[in-house]
C-alpha cells in the first residue's frame, strides 16, 4: 500500500491511506486546447474571483465556477461570461453536483459575520455537507481539491504568532462557532476523505484579506473603514482597538492558493500577511490616506472576538517559496479606487 506524507497539523504522521483515485486523462493529454478543468465553488465571490481572472490567464486551463450568489455576485465575473473557457452555474453546494474536473478550489462559504451569523445553520451546512458533497465528488472523477480553511480554527489564540501546529482555542457554542468549528470540521473531512479513500488534499488557512470587490458594508473591519472614509462617516473601531488583524493584499491570497494547490504538500498551510496592525492603527491609515476629516469612534464589540492574530509563514515561504509581495499601504489605495467607483462618490 502506498504510504503518503501527512501534515496533519504539525504531527507529520504517515498514514497508510489509499493511493488516490485515477485522475481524469485530460490532466496530461498534449492535445486539448485546455487540459486542466478547475471547478471553482465559490468563485463568484470576493477571493474567487479574483482566482478565476488569474487561473483564467493560463490557456490550458477551463473553469468552472459554481456558487448560490449568497454573498458573490456575477457583477465579479462579468467579463468572463461568453468566454470560452469559462462557465457559470448556480448552484448550492449542501446539494450534489458531478462535473468532470481535475482540481476543485473550494471556497463556497460566507466569510464575513454579518453573513455567516444571519443564518448560522446554513453556514454549517455548507461547511460540512458542501465540504462532503464537494470531496464526493473528488473522490468519483479523481481530482486534487484545495480547502480554503481560516485562521478562525485557532479561535482566540493562545499562541502567537498561529503556527500550524497549533490546535487552537475555540468556543465551539458561541455564535461564531458555525464558522470556525465549521471549518474545523471541514478540515477533519478533508484529512478522512484523505487517509481513507485517497484524495488529493490542500488545506489553506487563510489570514485576513482585502483588496477591491469586497462586499461594501459586510461588517469586515477594512471594507468598513473604507466605506467609512469614503462616505465621510465616523471609522467605528470595535472596543478596545487594541486587539491585532493581519492584512493579506487579494493578489498575493491568490498567488499562494495556486503554489499551495500546484506543490507537494497537503497542508494545512498558513496564507496571509505577517505584519501585525492593531485595529485603530488601521483606523487611522484610513483616514489619514482616505479622509483626514472623518472621527475615529469606538463602539461595542461581538462575542469572542479574537484578541490577537497573526500568521507564522515559516512554511509556507519554505515550501511554497511564497511570500506576501503588497504592502498594506500599497493595498489600500487600490481597494479605495474600487470602492469609490461602486459607492459612486469621487475624491475631491
Ligand atoms: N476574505 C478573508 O479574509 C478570508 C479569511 C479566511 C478564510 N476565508 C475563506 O475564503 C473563502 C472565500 O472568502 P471570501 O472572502 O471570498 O468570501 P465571499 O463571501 O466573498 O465568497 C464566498 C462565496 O461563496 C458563495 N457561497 C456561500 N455559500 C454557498 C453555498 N452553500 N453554495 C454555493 N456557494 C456558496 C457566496 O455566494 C460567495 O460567492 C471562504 O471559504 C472563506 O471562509 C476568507
Amino acid at each position: 500500500m502506498a504510504k503518503l506524507e501527512v501534515s496533519n497539523g504539525g504531527n507529520s504522521a504517515v498514514s497508510e491511506g489509499k493511493p488516490p483515485p485515477l485522475p481524469s486523462p485530460r490532466r496530461n493529454s498534449k492535445f486539448l486546447q485546455a487540459n486542466m478543468r478547475i471547478l471553482v465553488t465559490g468563485g463568484a465571490g470576493f477571493i474567487g474571483s479574483h482566482l478565476v481572472d488569474k487561473l483564467l490567464e493560463k490557456e490550458t486551463n477551463e473553469v468552472i465556477v459554481v456558487d448560490n450568489y449568497f454573498t458573490g455576485s456575477k457583477e465579479n465575473l462579468k467579463k468572463w461570461v461568453e468566454h470560452p473557457r469559462f462557465e457559470l452555474i448556480r448552484h448550492d453546494v449542501t446539494e450534489p453536483l458531478l462535473v468532470e474536473v481535475d482540481r476543485i478550489y473550494h471556497l463556497a462559504c460566507p466569510a464575513s459575520p454579518i453573513f455567516y451569523k444571519y443564518n448560522p445553520v446554513k453556514t454549517i451546512k455548507t461547511n460540512v455537507i458542501g465540504t462532503m458533497n464537494i470531496l464526493g465528488l473528488a473522490k468519483r472523477v479523481g481530482a486534487r481539491v484545495l480547502l480554503t480553511s481560516t485562521s478562525e480554527v485557532y479561535g482566540d489564540p493562545l499562541q502567537h504568532p498561529q503556527t500550524e501546529e497549533y490546535w487552537g482555542n475555540v468556543n465551539p457554542i458561541g455564535v461564531r462557532s458555525c464558522y470556525d468549528e465549521g471549518k474545523r470540521v471541514a478540515e477533519t473531512l478533508m484529512f478522512d476523505y484523505h487517509r481513507q479513500h485517497g484524495i488529493e488534499i490542500r488545506i489553506a488557512r487563510i489570514f485576513n484579506t482585502y483588496g477591491p470587490r469586497m462586499n461594501i458594508d459586510d461588517g469586515r473591519v477594512v471594507s468598513n473603514f473604507i466605506a467609512q472614509a469614503i462616505r465621510g462617516e465616523s471609522l467605528t473601531i470595535q472596543a478596545p482597538g487594541t486587539q491585532t488583524r493581519s492584512f493579506c493584499y487579494v493578489s498575493d491570497m491568490v498567488d499562494g492558493l495556486i503554489k499551495l494547490m500546484e506543490g507537494e504538500v497537503i497542508g494545512p498551510i498558513n496564507i496571509g500577511n505577517p505584519d501585525e496592525f492593531t485595529v485603530l492603527d488601521l483606523a487611522k491609515k484610513v483616514k489619514d490616506l482616505m479622509n483626514p476629516k472623518v472621527e475615529l469612534e469606538i463602539v461595542g464589540n461581538t462575542p469572542d472576538d479574537p484578541r490577537k492574530r497573526k500568521p507564522d509563514i515559516t512554511k509556507a515561504k519554505q515550501i511554497l517559496g511564497w511570500t506576501p509581495k503588497i504592502s498594506l499601504l500599497e493595498g489600500l489605495p487600490l481597494m479605495e479606487e474600487d470602492f469609490r467607483r461602486r459607492i459612486g462618490l469621487n475624491k475631491n
